[in-house]
């Protein structure tokens, strides 16, 4: 795998034929992800599980809970995932943002230009209100990506996620469309 040339990237929908470039991405990068994915390697690294997980996520997308996005070099290699998750509507109209690089990937900017790109698909496209993410504290690369992006921090989740052998703290940030405006519902026509 090359380091990618530094220059524009892309965001489009995740594909099933893209498991064995996640893989590669995934497997380069292990150490790098070891405190955003403590667990669950061998499945991660599985090509086919990597098939079936993206073919589930594609079924959310139509069911309208999961944006499950791939951020790409300009020629589309892969650099690394992007995902709006825990889609609710109702009164809500709220998700879940989670991302990550390839470890030569980082330090361009990606990042910041991918959650940019999919808090337009959600507050253009899918008409949401809210975006939420989880970061450990000491993320602090995660933390500078949102905060470029305007999110503000709600507070500590407290003992919010199980990693190694304890339950570990995580701060809670959202960012409102800029629609939001006392009294409104949905994004205006
Ligand atoms: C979180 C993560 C995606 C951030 O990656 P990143 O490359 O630091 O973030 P960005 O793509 O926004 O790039 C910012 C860096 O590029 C630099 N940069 C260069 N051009 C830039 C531009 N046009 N805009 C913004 N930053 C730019 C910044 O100065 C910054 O560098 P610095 O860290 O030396 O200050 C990455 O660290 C990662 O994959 N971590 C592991 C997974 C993870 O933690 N995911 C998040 C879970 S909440």
């Amino acid at each position: 795998m090359t380091a990618p040339a530094r220059g524009p990237v892309a965001v489009r929908l995740v594909q099933v034929s893209d498991a064995v470039q996640l893989v590669d991405a995934l497997t380069a990068s292990r150490d790098h992800l070891a405190d955003a994915f403590p667990g669950g390697w061998s499945e991660r690294l599985d090509i086919e599980v990597q098939r079936s997980r993206i073919a589930r996520a594609l079924e959310r997308t139509v069911e309208g809970t999961s944006w499950p996005g791939v951020i790409t070099s300009a020629s589309g290699e892969l650099l690394g995932r992007i995902a709006l998750d825990g889609i609710v509507r109702d009164n809500r109209l709220s998700c879940f943002l989670s991302y990550w690089l390839r470890e030569d990937a980082c330090g361009y900017g990606y990042a910041t230009t991918a959650v940019q790109f999919v808090l337009d698909v959600a507050f253009d496209q899918l008409g949401l209100h809210r975006v939420e993410a989880f970061v450990r504290p000491a993320n602090a690369a995660s933390l500078a990506a949102l905060s470029r992006a305007a999110f503000e921090r709600v507070g500590v989740a407290r003992r919010h996620t199980f990693v190694g052998s304890d339950w570990q703290d995580e701060i809670l940030l959202q960012r409102l469309a800029p629609w939001d405006a006392p009294g409104r519902l949905l994004r205006p026509r």
